[in-house]
């Protein structure tokens, strides 16, 4: 088996696949991470090669393996598992850690998700699916929107546009009119998903899954929106802390036994078993545990996080989830408290195209990329431009600390970040408060 572990191929090129190749690059087993596309971040780890190409590309992919040797293919991002590049590499019996097109679905497409988790008996908000728009304006009519609350959400994948939490009828109305009918919104879906509305705590759930079973990989809490407080517009997020002694161990029994276990249970029985990672978003009330979505890949940040917590060789434990041979075999995690904080550039998250103040030269120690310390700097929108560095996305750099309790980790986070400095920089001066 470690053969196959000698070359691996990493699909993705954000701060997600940089942790994944720091984490892959302590293993052993593993001689060399070829990524696509990468970043210039993990290319400073001597493992690392970077490879130009569009890792959604299924012809593109298979040559690379083809050629490379490729043993294990590691997929980040959701574009390839859409594409269906698990498929051509299941069809040509090349392990891959990520699902079919089939098990994406759980995340591509919210009606197939909730209708399989009612089917399966995964406790979710209850809800209602609307085919056309004179039918989502008749089950408005009949909802309870000023007492129970509604969420309108599009099927898609809209990229986190297509989700409206209210508890006023003139804005389900308008809702439904600009997803369904409105040609100026950018949000169009045909079908529509009317849910009660939840309350509580939210924490994303992460398990690594081989088909026919699963290793729970922890829990992370993350904050979208941009500002302190939770103020200002939604985005990728901007950072998170792995909780401790929240949720409860009988509620993370529960996700076990009642989420885990159903979606592999149920995936198997539909005939598509899920191989892959699973990450469920929860609601969490006292003890009363909601699924309000699955994503069938790792977060990203919530990856930065959980990949310096893992204390064993992550190489091997993937191999076996891609071969349907995890059997008993779990991820364990270290005691630490972990914290991580996002520096995002001036104009992120960018409403209107071009807004975005970038190529801005970033200060940064050099030591804080070695990824030998308890502090992790991962690249996730930044390039090695003459020797220096520049800032070229969105979310530009994540840093990780960790500690012995979240005060600590805290601390010593904002000390890495205080330690780069670029033009317009901007990081929540909040997280794990
Ligand atoms: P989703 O894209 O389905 O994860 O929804 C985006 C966000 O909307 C979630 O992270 C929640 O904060 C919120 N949300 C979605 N569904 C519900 C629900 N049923 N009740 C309350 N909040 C929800
Ligand atoms: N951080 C959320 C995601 O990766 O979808």
């Amino acid at each position: 088996m470690s053969d196959s572990l000698k070359q691996v191929l990493l699909l993705g090129g954000g701060g997600r696949e940089h942790a994944l190749a720091w984490k892959l690059a302590q293993s052993p087993a593993v001689d060399a991470i070829h990524a696509m596309p990468g970043n210039d971040g993990m290319a400073t780890l001597a493992k690392v090669t970077c490879l130009a190409g569009n890792p959604a590309d299924v012809a593109t992919v298979m040559a690379v393996v083809k050629n490379l040797g490729i043993g294990l293919v590691v997929i980040g991002p959701e574009k390839p598992l859409e594409a269906g590049v698990a498929d051509a590499l299941n069809a040509a019996n090349i392990p891959v850690m990520g699902p079919t097109k089939d098990g994406a679905k759980l995340e591509s497409s919210k009606i197939f998700a909730k209708e399989f988790m009612s089917k399966f008996g995964i406790p979710t908000a209850s809800f209602k699916v609307c085919d056309d728009h004179a039918a989502a304006l008749a089950a408005l009519k009949d909802w309870d929107i000023e007492g129970a609350g509604i969420v309108i959400k599009a099927d898609g994948l809209s990229a986190g546009k297509g989700v409206v939490v209210t508890h006023d009828r003139a804005e389900a109305v308008q809702t439904l009119f600009d997803f369904m009918v409105n040609p100026a919104c950018t949000v169009k879906s045909s079908r529509i998903l009317l849910e009660q509305k939840l309350s509580g705590k939210e924490v994303s759930a992460f398990a690594l899954c081989d088909g026919e079973t699963f290793t729970t990989l922890g829990f992370v809490c993350d904050y979208k929106r941009v500002r302190d407080h939770d103020q200002g517009p939604n985005t990728g997020g901007m950072g998170g802390y792995a909780p401790k002694g929240w949720p409860s161990d009988a509620a993370r029994q529960f996700v076990n036994d009642c989420v885990f276990r159903r979606v592999i249970d149920g995936m198997k029985k539909r005939g598509t078993p899920f191989r892959g990672i699973l990450f469920a978003g929860l609601m969490i009330d006292g003890e009363q545990v909601n699924v309000i979505e699955f994503n069938t890949r790792f977060g990203d940040p919530e990856t930065q996080i959980l990949m310096p917590l893992i204390e064993n060789d992550i190489a091997p434990l993937f191999l076996k989830a891609a071969q349907g041979k995890l059997g008993a075999d779990k991820v364990t995690l270290r005691a630490s408290a972990a914290v991580h904080v996002v520096m995002a550039s001036e104009g992120y998250p960018e409403t209107f195209a071009g807004t975005m103040k970038l190529g801005q030269k970033i200060d940064l120690p050099e030591k804080l990329l070695d990824g030998s310390n308890d502090n992790l700097l991962f690249v996730m929108g930044a390039k090695k431009k003459d020797g220096g560095w520049t800032n070229e996305g969105g979310r530009v750099l994540g840093v990780t600390a960790l500690g012995a309790n979240i005060d600590d980790a805290r601390a010593s986070a904002y000390r890495a970040i205080d330690s780069i400095k670029f033009n317009g920089a901007h990081w929540r001066k909040d997280i794990g408060k």
